[in-house]
This record gives structure tokens, C-alpha cells and sequence, in this order.
């Protein structure tokens, strides 16, 4: 907490060696009633979750894991919209806090020269057509050297020492894993902040400048279905719009999907 220059991310923090995963723990706390901005930072998971239940490899002490409660009066429209907005956070950190010029994948995966170095989860409770509380779980590869990834997601995943080894010759000992989780938070912070001001199309636009989906041909995994497209835009509420090779034009919200450039 030491340094810390937010007011409400990161007001109660809660550290550990080990949890199964730090989205259960988060949620537990939520409802037990903690705070708005509670944050749940674990060294190590032993059962780190994914989007689309996937497993999150994270038994390592080599990544950031964290996740954040967050209690904003909002609705279930504008929930898409909070997790683009921690995708933002989390590329801005990475350039204020190491300048790295991150991008994002629709609609949060923030990539390093087209491979995966950060996962953002969301999770939620609703009550009477509120949210109660989100989860944010945030999964940042650090330290992980190539070798330590598992074979069949090598040429997907980085880590930023790889990145910055490879990209600029620097070591990652000389960058504060702290420092990072610090101006996240920070920048968490101050998109939450525009969140609650109303102000959506703020959000939509940084998203758009760190997007490395848009105008890309994308295949949408959707249940059984597939298909092939050109990604258009995003709209209000964080939906990606996808035109298909027929013209129709189809909008997709990311909770079942999976995207995948081309
Ligand atoms: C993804 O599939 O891209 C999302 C990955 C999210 C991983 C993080 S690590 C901290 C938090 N706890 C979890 O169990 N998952 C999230």
C-alpha cells in the first residue's frame, strides 16, 4: 500500500503467498460487504481462472494477480464498458510505468507485438437489474522466461521481461513489478473516475487508440457458430461490430465469445 495515490482502488488491500484464485477471494469479500476498490494481490495461484473457463496458468511468482472490487451504481449494459475501461488502465500503466506501447485485443487482451501479456476477467453479482459488485481480475505476465510458458501457448503469450529483452535489450530486474501494480491502480482509478462522471465516450475513444482489432479481419467463435469478418467499430456499450463478407453486419458483446485476429 506503501505509495499508493488513490482514493478508493487500493483503500483496503489484501496480500498473499498463495490463493486458489484471487477472483474467488475478491468475491468472498464482496460479499461480506468490503469496500468499493478493495484490492486482492496473491504471489502465486493455485487455480487461476480464465475468460470462457479456461484455466490461468499462474502457479508461478513471476506475474502480477490481482483482482479488484469494485461497486459502481450501474446497470448490466454498462459492464462491458468497465472492462474495456481496465484495459485502458492497464496499457496506460504499462506505458507511464515502463514505457511499453501496449495494444488491445477486443475487447481486453493487451498484447505485445501481437502476443498475450495480460488477461482481464470480469465477474459479477446482480441484484434487482444492478450490478452489486464486479470482479476484476487482472493477469499480468511478468518475469516468465519463454521456456516457462507451457508449449501450446508459446507463440500466443509474452511476458514483459521477454519483451523488453527482445524488443530493447533490457532486463526486467530492473523494473518494480510494485511500481506497475501501482500506477494500474492508479490509472484504474481515474477511468472509474470517468465512468462515474457518465462519460462513456471517453472511455470508448482511449480504447480505440490502443485497439489492435478494428479494421482487422477477425473469426468469432460464438457457441457452435463461426464466422469470418472485418471489425468496424465498437458502440456505446463496448459491442464490437463485425461486417460480414455479405454485408451483414453483426454485434458482438464478449461474454461468449472468442475473437481471433487473422
Ligand atoms: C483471460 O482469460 O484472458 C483472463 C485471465 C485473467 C487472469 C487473472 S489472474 C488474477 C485473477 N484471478 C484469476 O483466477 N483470474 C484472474
Amino acid at each position: 500500500k506503501e505509495g499508493l495515490d488513490t482514493e478508493t482502488i487500493g483503500k483496503s488491500v489484501h496480500c498473499f503467498s498463495e490463493v486458489d484464485s484471487t477472483n474467488n477471494y475478491a468475491k468472498t469479500l464482496a460479499q461480506k460487504g468490503c469496500d468499493d476498490g478493495t484490492v486482492v494481490l496473491a504471489e502465486r495461484q493455485t487455480q487461476g481462472r480464465g475468460r470462457l473457463g479456461r484455466s490461468w496458468d499462474s502457479t508461478d511468482k513471476k506475474g502480477i494477480w490481482m483482482s479488484i472490487v469494485l461497486r459502481p451504481a450501474v446497470g448490466l449494459e454498462d459492464v462491458q464498458i468497465i472492462t474495456l475501461a481496465a484495459s485502458v488502465a492497464v496499457a496506460s500503466a504499462l506505458k507511464k510505468a515502463m514505457d511499453v506501447n501496449a495494444g488491445i485485443k477486443w475487447p481486453n487482451d493487451i498484447v505485445l507485438d501481437g502476443k498475450k501479456v495480460c488477461g482481464i476477467l470480469t465477474e459479477m453479482s446482480m441484484e434487482m437489474e444492478r450490478v452489486n459488485y464486479l470482479v476484476l481480475g487482472i493477469g499480468m505476465n511478468f518475469s516468465q522466461q519463454e521456456s516457462e510458458f507451457p508449449k501450446e501457448i508459446r507463440d500466443r503469450a509474452t511476458s514483459l521481461g521477454i519483451y523488453l529483452k527482445e524488443k530493447h535489450g533490457l532486463d526486467i530486474s530492473g523494473f518494480r513489478r510494485s511500481h506497475l501494480v501501482k500506477t494500474i491502480l492508479s490509472e484504474l482509478e481515474e477511468v472509474y473516475d470517468t465512468i462515474k462522471e457518465g462519460k462513456v465516450g471517453v472511455i470508448i475513444e482511449e480504447w480505440k487508440k490502443y485497439s489492435v482489432t478494428l479494421g482487422k479481419e477477425v473469426l468469432i467463435n460464438y457457441k457452435e457458430e463461426q464466422y469470418i469478418g472485418t471489425a468496424q467499430d465498437i458502440d456505446q456499450n463496448g459491442r464490437l461490430i463485425v461486417r460480414l463478407s455479405d454485408g451483414t453486419v453483426r454485434e458482438v458483446l464478449s461474454g461468449e465469445v472468442s475473437v481471433r485476429g487473422l
